[in-house]
């Protein structure tokens, strides 16, 4: 039997995303659909995406609803259209009134309250569909409350009796903390013994904490993710809590969608190769450096970035390293990302400082990661943590070995390479220093050196499968186990 799985997310690709999280809904949405299971995504008809080329279709019976959040009344109706390809049904959430920001994320004081409608909307619509999902499976604090409102305004109805709820951790550096006056907003000042007392008593409600604590099961996106975060360090104040649910809590490595990121296959890419034979490689590094501007050498190896620029990617270690290298070294650094001003300002100066070597786009540009990716000899990835990170998986397969810390994700995704065994896939350091990264990009610009070896190195993580044809079958595993089916 299909098993009806409602995923609830503020990011899906290509409608709505910022980072990695849009790409895991849709390619596990869309690989839980090929394997014949019933799979509704429901996410916010964010202005942007409102406004995007795509045949949604206005939901007859989901139309026009009303919603009260406290003393405002929000309308609210639900359009659809099909995940493209082929994939399953998205529902969108239409709500103009909290949904009509420039971003996906406002930073706005009524944030909690475009995500509180996105969860309690979700829940009216399969109940007005008549569809009683096996697994609410949502995702970050965005959609972290579906399961108490479960448990409580909507524990009456009986289509919801069999229903299990999965919370998936992507990164616990947000967690949606509000004062404890929204609870009336949330609808919940009546169940507010089911939130934390500790917070309750400094005044605070925190939506992460309340689905950690009322989710049948938690997941994060890899299984040393899934260890870190139960110690102090790495915990962001929810250790103690993770380390009490240890039995609930399993780290699976987030999938790739090879249909989007496949070097031989790109059609954001002009050249395209595959392990056999590199030569399209060659001829995207050359059209990525005359793109940006950037003076072609073959032997001088190109550093590649894609990221949003926040402190956990690691962007402090780079102030201290880059211009040293740049400086001494016949190295390209093209950088794509957008985010804090600090490091939007650092990439900036580079640029002006190092011309003919270094080049850096300030925004999203999903056409240009893929360049970057296609073009780039390395790619950088010196995070502080990463619950999972996708960029390192598809730098593996378009041939371009990461430098990595040994955080999180990145630790389960990139084996070091080994010169004399001519095993491994990448670079990584421990030590999150400047010495830790000057260390780890030391290490591979001398394996650069070595052309035999290094095309060894590139076809090793070529050869890599993180599919999402593999890593859906873990999370088919849990919601069997869950639903006894
Ligand atoms: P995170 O979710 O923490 O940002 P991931 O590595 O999991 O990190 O995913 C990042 C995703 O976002 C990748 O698909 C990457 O290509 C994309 N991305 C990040 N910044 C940009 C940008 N400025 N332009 C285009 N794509 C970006
Ligand atoms: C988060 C994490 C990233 C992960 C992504 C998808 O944004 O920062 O490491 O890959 O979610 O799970």
């Amino acid at each position: 039997m299909a098993l009806k799985v409602c995923q609830i997310a503020a990011e899906t690709s290509p409608f709505a995303k910022t980072g990695g999280l849009g790409d895991v809904v849709a390619g596990l949405s869309r690989a839980l659909a090929r394997e014949g299971q019933d799979v509704r995504i429901f996410l916010p008809f964010y202005k942007r995406v409102a406004q995007l080329d795509f045949p949604f279709v206005a939901v007859d019976f989901l139309r026009d609803l009303e919603l009260a959040l406290g003393g405002r009344r929000f309308t609210w109706s639900v359009f659809t259209t099909r995940l493209p390809p082929s994939g399953p049904d998205v529902y969108f959430v239409h709500c103009p009134a909290l949904y009509h920001h420039e971003g996906i994320y406002s930073g706005d004081w009524d944030e909690y309250l475009r995500f509180t409608l996105l969860a309690r909307a979700a829940i009216e619509s399969c109940q007005r569909m008549g569809w009683g999902p096996d697994v609410f499976h949502v995702h970050d604090w965005h959609a972290a409350l579906v399961p108490i409102y479960l448990r409580t305004l909507y524990a009456w109805d009986r289509l919801f009796a069999r229903s299990r709820t999965v919370l998936t951790l992507h990164n616990l550096g947000y967690q949606g903390i509000y004062g404890r006056e929204v609870l009336d907003e949330l609808g919940l000042a009546a169940h507010a013994q089911l939130f934390a007392a500790e917070d309750l008593a400094q005044g605070r409600v925190s939506f992460l904490k309340t689905g950690l604590v009322h989710a049948d099961l938690l997941t994060t996106v890899s299984r040393t993710y899934a260890r870190e975060i139960q110690t102090p360090e790495q915990g962001f104040g929810l250790d103690g809590l993770l380390r009490s649910r240890a039995d609930r809590l399993v780290g699976i490595v987030n999938g790739v969608d090879y249909g989007e990121w496949d070097p031989a296959r790109d059609p954001h890419i002009p050249h395209h190769y595959s392990a056999a034979d590199l030569s399209g490689k060659r001829r995207m590094k050359e059209s990525l450096l005359g793109k940006v501007g950037l003076a072609h050498r073959r032997d001088a190896p190109v550093v590649g970035l894609v990221s949003r620029l926040t402190s956990q990617k690691g962007l402090d270690l780079l102030l201290d390293t880059l211009p040293e290298f740049l400086f001494h070294r016949d190295l390209r650094f093209v950088a794509l990302g957008s985010g804090e001003e600090r490091y939007e300002s650092f990439l900036s100066w580079l640029q002006v400082s190092f011309p003919g070597k270094a080049w850096y786009y300030r925004g999203y540009n999903e056409e240009l990661a893929h360049w970057i990716e296609a073009g780039a000899d390395l790619f950088l990835m010196p995070s502080r943590y990463e619950p999972c990170g996708l960029n390192q998986m598809y730098s593996l397969r378009y041939g371009t070995p990461p430098v990595v810390r040994r955080t999180g994700g990145l630790a389960d995704t990139v084996e070091p390479w080994n010169p004399v065994a001519r095993g491994g896939t990448g670079f990584s350091f421990d030590h999150f220093t400047p010495e830790g990264l000057r260390w780890g990009l030391d290490t591979a610009l001398r394996a650069f050196e070595d052309a035999e070896g290094w095309q060894r190195l590139m076809q090793n993580g070529m050869a890599k499968d993180f599919s999402w044809e593999r890593q859906v079958r873990p999370y088919l595993d849990l919601y069997r186990r869950l639903t006894g089916g």
